[in-house]
């Protein structure tokens, strides 16, 4: 359940800056059931009207439960941007990002180093629940485990949060050190699912439907949100849909080549559609064009020019020179893709970490520009 809504199957497309914005969702959602969030959006710049930023928050009409991310660092700032979703009707659910681990975010004190200033956090938490409550728009919140190993955080924000009054609780199960290396630590979302009576979210590692019911039955989880695995693979929806109703015996997704041309021309249809012209919806394409292909044996040059496609007919003229009857290339199943980044000492603002009870607003943390 999120607020009065119930989520079934119990999934979560992971906000993702630059990927998950109104074309990938409908992708994703022609695919299966679930809540699928917006690209993260700043507070000041949403309260500001930046009109790039009330542009990313388009979504299309058959949304019917619009999800949107707010990134913010001000408790005021960030219930005024609840409150002008509340009163302008722009989504149906908000989600508030604490686990942003981009240095210039956390160097401010912003993303995944707010939750150690425990104060502050549970100010915009808070504040930010008030806001939505009249509006009957479930609050819900998204974090790491902490900064690094030394310094988690992850079970008192979520009962901070929780003791707030939100919806649920998600946790991606990476230190912020850890940026997107390694395994991401199940015991940890287990742990806070022991610690909370508030719906339990789990997030990191979910490649195929196998994998989320494995993170169920590992940690008693209540959902499970899933970020990188559907990069290229919006179908990974319809594969969490079939494990959910159907279990561990369910039959995966594996389409043919000719299928995945035909999801990549659709992609790029709706990204010329939702960014205004050819130009630009082709360039963002580009960016999908790899994850796609993945695995499948078509050539380096094919692959190449694929990359640098700059018009619809031009992407449907090679896709048809692909074999359509190409199977799908099983040895990438259950492989990480996306970013998996070696790990990283987290920038902190001076004396952050022996500051914890300070609870003023960190300056300069608020991005002008939505992302991340
Ligand atoms: C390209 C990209 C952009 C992301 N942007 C955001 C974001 O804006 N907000 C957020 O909370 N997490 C963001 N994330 C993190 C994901 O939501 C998710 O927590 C993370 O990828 C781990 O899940 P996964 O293992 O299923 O990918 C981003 C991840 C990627 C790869």
């Amino acid at each position: 359940m999120l607020g009065d809504r119930a989520v079934n199957p119990p999934v979560v497309l992971a906000p993702m800056a630059g990927i998950t914005n109104v074309a990938f969702r409908r992708l994703c959602r022609e695919q299966g059931g679930g809540v699928y969030v917006c690209e993260m959006i700043t507070t000041r710049a949403l309260v500001e009207r930046i009109p790039k930023t009330l542009k990313m928050i388009a979504f299309a009409e058959d949304e019917d439960f619009r999800s949107l991310q707010l990134y913010g660092v001000d408790p005021d700032v960030t219930a005024a941007a609840v409150r002008m979703i509340g009163e302008d009707g722009l989504a149906d659910h908000v989600d508030l990002n604490f686990g942003c681990p981009v240095p210039k975010v956390t160097r401010r004190g912003g993303g995944s180093a707010l939750p150690w200033r425990h104060k502050l956090f549970g100010r915009i938490v808070k504040q930010a629940v008030e806001a939505a409550r009249p509006y009957g728009i479930p609050l819900t919140i998204k974090m790491r485990k902490g900064i690094d190993d030394d310094h988690l955080t992850y079970v008192e924000a979520g009962l901070i949060a929780q003791e707030a009054g939100v919806a649920s609780v998600a946790l991606h199960a990476r230190t912020a050190e850890q940026r997107y290396s390694g395994k991401a630590d199940w015991d940890a979302i287990a742990t806070l699912k022991q610690a909370l009576d508030v719906p339990v979210l789990g997030n990191g590692d979910i490649w195929e439907g196998s994998d989320a019911l494995r993170m169920v039955e590992h940690t008693g989880c209540d959902g499970v949100v899933v970020g990188r695995g559907c990069l290229g693979r919006p179908w990974l929806f319809a594969d969490l849909e079939a494990a959910f109703t159907q279990g561990a015996d369910y039959k995966p997704v594996l389409p043919v080549l000719g299928e995945v041309a035909k999801i990549m021309s659709r992609h790029a249809e709706l990204l010329v559609d939702a960014l205004g012209d050819e130009k630009h919806g082709c360039a963002d394409f580009r960016k999908h064009v790899a994850w796609y292909l993945k695995g499948f044996p078509i050539g380096g040059e094919l692959r190449r020019r694929l990359a640098m496609i700059s018009s619809l007919a031009e992407l449907d003229d090679l896709l048809g020179k692909l074999d359509p009857g190409e199977p799908f290339p099983v040895g990438e199943l259950g492989q990480p893709r996306g970013r998996v980044n070696a790990p990283g000492k987290v920038s902190l603002p001076y004396g952050w970490l022996d500051s914890r009870d300070d609870d003023s607003v960190p300056e300069g943390a608020e991005m002008e520009n939505s992302g991340g």
